[in-house]
């Protein structure tokens, strides 16, 4: 059920959650399904409502610096100027757990991934409950994260209580740092870009997008993923498509913002801009958009090939596999 995030919403929304009942509640990066983490049994409840594998692990959102201690074992220098710097805010961080943290939340893996929304509403919340919370995108797992609660509802519809704090002003989500290893190595690009983290951490291993049976060992790379129901293509050059070996009604998603051509053989087209953030915070609705509207193909047209759009070439090619 949605609720406007009113005081009386959010202390309902924290009962249930020290009840180890599961709450839905917006960040700035997308919706979460939150449930407590200390709690195995809660916690199994987020992988059943969203049909997770078990090998895939959970991100820890906190509200306070004082609640790391119960949860991470080692807090490295690193660790500490990173998250000074973009806490709270889109960044997630993998460091050691102790054994507070159930084995489930981290997949059975010795580390825990840790973050420190931005979102005021997220922040209400996790004061009012005062627990960490384990946090997926608010989906059943490979669909499409939800940026607004409407989204959520539409996926989800069985969560006790969806806490509605409008659209999500990132809309895509946060970017997952390892720093268990010598360098910190990028283990999911997102909304906080890789140039703002160089000025922090010069040197960042890159992801590599690799077969979902190698990717257990390292979650967050597993490659299909953020799934439309259309069939999505993703293309360089539009001109070069064959149209009518498409399925219709044909939706697409173009990085323009004015008319062209190649318009006439759409049903619903979605004009999302050559600005990697603004692209970003609306690439989820668009694709919620045209899974509405019954598309049966979505074309996206590729963005361009510059850092700044990796998050979203990330996401793209996951969606389109
Ligand atoms: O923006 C976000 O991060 C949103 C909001 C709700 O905070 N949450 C989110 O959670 O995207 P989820 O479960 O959809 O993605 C969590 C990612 C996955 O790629 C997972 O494999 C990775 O974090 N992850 C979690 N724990 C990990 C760990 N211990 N080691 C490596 N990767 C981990
Ligand atoms: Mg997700």
């Amino acid at each position: 059920m949605i609720k406007p995030a009113t005081p009386e919403t959010i202390a309902q929304g924290a009962k249930l959650l020290l009840n180890n009942e599961l709450c839905v509640f917006p960040t700035e990066t997308v919706y979460g399904l939150g449930a407590n983490a200390l709690s195995a049994d809660a916690v199994l409840k987020i992988y059943q409502a969203k049909g997770r594998p078990a090998y895939n692990p959970l991100i820890v959102h906190i509200g306070s610096l004082d609640q790391l201690d119960e949860i991470v074992k080692e807090w490295s220098s690193l660790a500490k100027i990173l998250t000074a710097k973009f806490w709270p805010g889109p960044l997630t961080v993998v460091v050691p757990r102790t054994d507070r943290i159930p084995a489930i939340v981290s997949a059975g893996l010795d580390t825990v991934a840790v973050r420190m929304p931005a979102h005021p509403i997220a922040q209400q919340l996790l004061q009012a409950c005062n627990i960490p919370l384990a946090a997926p995108s608010a989906n059943r797992s490979e669909t499409i994260s939800p940026t607004t609660a409407e989204h959520v509802a539409k996926n989800l519809p069985d969560i006790p209580l969806i806490i509605d704090g409008g659209p999500c002003i990132w809309g895509i989500e946060s970017t997952v740092l390892d720093l268990t290893g010598n360098r910190p190595r990028l283990l999911r690009p997102g909304a906080l870009s890789l140039s703002a983290l160089r000025e922090v951490v010069a040197e960042i291993e890159l992801p590599q997008i690799v077969d979902d049976e190698s990717a257990k060992l390292s979650p967050g790379m597993m490659k299909r993923h953020y799934a439309p129901r259309a069939k999505l293509i993703l293309s360089n050059d539009l001109e070069q498509i064959d149209w009518s070996s498409l399925a219709k009604p044909i939706g697409l998603l173009l990085c323009h913002k004015q008319a062209t051509p190649i318009m006439q053989h759409a049903a619903q087209i979605e004009l999302l801009g050559y600005e990697a953030a603004a692209y970003a915070t609306d690439l989820y609705a668009a694709l919620h958009r045209l899974d509405d509207a019954q598309v049966s193909t979505i074309v996206a047209e590729l963005p361009p090939n510059e850092e700044a759009w990796l998050a979203i070439h990330n996401r793209l090619t996951r969606a389109a596999t």
